[in-house]
């Protein structure tokens, strides 16, 4: 497929919009200081902190999974069986629980993703989101491919 300009400046902080690319969905997050804060935090809790096992370009940074690290680029099809993970950037929604950061839950299965993509432990997923590849054209537009 060929690679996909998007526009990204309309995306407010904290918030995600989904783009497509290989008629695959792609989830782009412009994350604010307190979820970059928490991903720190979150180290011990996620299977692959520095995805050593999982999926993306030698050029972004291990621990934001990105390249300017409040634009988190991930590929959004859960690692289990292939769902769409639902985007919760809430903190302890009734039905998450009070440890919840924000971050994707899997409606299939359950699996839960942080902010980074990074899948906790004992998930049914048994990697992190897929970073795919990208390249800046300028601030708010990126290429995807
Ligand atoms: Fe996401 Fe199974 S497909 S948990």
């Amino acid at each position: 497929g060929a690679p996909v300009k998007v526009n990204i400046g309309k995306v407010e902080a904290g918030q995600q919009m989904v783009a497509e690319w290989r008629g695959q969905p792609v989830f782009i997050v412009r994350r604010t200081e307190e979820i970059l804060a928490n991903l720190g935090k979150l180290e011990g809790s996620v299977a692959d902190p520095e995805s050593a096992a999982s999926v993306q370009p030698e050029y972004v940074d291990k621990k934001t999974r990105s390249i300017k690290p409040e634009i988190l680029v991930l590929v959004g099809l859960c690692t289990h069986l292939g769902c769409a993970p639902s985007f919760r950037p809430e903190v302890a929604p009734a039905d998450l629980g009070a440890d919840w950061v924000g971050g994707y839950f899997c409606p299939c299965h359950g699996s839960r993703y942080d902010l980074a993509g990074r899948v906790y432990k004992a998930q049914p997923a048994p990697l992190n989101l897929p970073v795919p590849p990208y390249t800046y054209e300028s601030d708010d537009v990126i290429i995807v491919g």
